[in-house]
């Protein structure tokens, strides 16, 4: 028997049972609650087993998720590298300065777990602090309950969440889609949704050896902060731009790690993979809103 996964099941276990006030049954909307069978259940005898890793697979529906494991696998490496380093850390400040002690924080569309791990990390531990990360891509899930025990980590539609209304204060949502009705409705009144867009230079180098001319480098967020601004009451938004320089071992997974490669040929790849460049532009907007309440 696989002692290290055993182990890793039973803190899940053990992490979610101290925190089963949070959840919701994705097929009653019931209360759960780790039940004699360790799995997370409901009264109406709904039940969701712990995978081996400790993540629970809380989709209803069958999903067809765009990302690969490989894309995921190359993110992950990307940030081992601080690639998102001063974000992570803008992140912090932000969550800390309205929310200083205990706090729930929900990474919805967490993708490889690296953001809300490190968030947990360099943040002072409290034992009523929640940390969770939901996706709906179990590849990813998979890679983040893989390396990071201490998150409660949910295959889980966004668009569905399998929350009780009012149980986090942050909604984080980092370069994903978004569902503003549905992160309300899991916040507190006084709660915050972080979003994180790109800016127009974000990633502008690899744009630059992928397009090659053919489509304009610069990517606009107006109509996305728009959108933002029609579903919630804005807060505040920081821009965060620096250059990172890349090792020759990084080139590779910064090539993988997003969509931009997608329909290039085998030919091209290799040709993309020979362009390395000695910077890349990180630019991010975050916004931070409350929710808009209805009375
Ligand atoms: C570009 S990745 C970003 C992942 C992560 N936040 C990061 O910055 O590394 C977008 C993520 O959104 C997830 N996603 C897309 N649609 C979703 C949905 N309906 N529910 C939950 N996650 C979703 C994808 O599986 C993917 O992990
Ligand atoms: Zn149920």
């Amino acid at each position: 028997m696989d002692i290290k996964r055993t182990k890793k099941i039973d803190r899940a276990r053990g992490l979610v049972k101290t925190k089963q006030y949070l959840f919701k049954c994705p097929i009653c909307s019931g209360q759960m609650f780790i039940d004699d069978h360790k799995s997370l259940a409901c009264h109406n005898n709904h039940s969701f087993d712990f995978s081996k890793k400790g993540y629970l697979n809380l989709l209803t529906a069958a999903n067809s998720p765009s990302y690969s494991r490989e894309l995921f696998a190359a993110r992950h490496q990307v940030c081992l590298a601080g690639f998102y380093d001063p974000l992570i850390d803008k992140l912090i400040e932000i969550i800390n300065a309205h929310f200083p002690d205990n706090k729930a924080v929900l990474d919805a569309g967490c993708g490889e777990g690296s953001h809300i791990y490190d968030i947990y990390r360099k943040t002072q531990e409290k034992s009523d602090n929640v940390f969770a990360g939901a996706d709906i891509s179990k590849d990813s899930i998979n890679i983040a309950a893989s390396n990071n025990a201490d998150i409660i980590w949910c295959v889980a539609d966004l668009a569905k969440l399998p929350f009780l209304d009012k149980t986090f204060d942050i909604v984080l949502n980092i370069l994903s889609p978004a569902n503003y009705s549905e992160f309300q409705r899991i916040l507190h009144d006084e709660g915050r949704i972080i979003k994180v867009v790109p800016g127009p230079q974000y990633l502008r180098e690899l744009r630059g050896i992928i397009y090659q001319g053919e489509k304009t480098v610069d990517y606009s967020n107006r109509e996305v902060v728009k959108y933002f601004r029609h579903k919630l009451n804005l807060v505040d938004t920081y821009d965060i731009q620096y250059e990172f320089a890349v090792h020759d071992e990084l080139w590779p997974h910064l090539i993988k790690m997003t969509p931009l490669i997608w329909g290039s040929s085998e030919e091209k790849l290799i040709d993309i993979l020979n362009t390395k460049v000695p910077q890349i532009t990180v630019d991010l907007m975050i916004l931070t809103g409350m929710k808009k309440l209805l009375d």
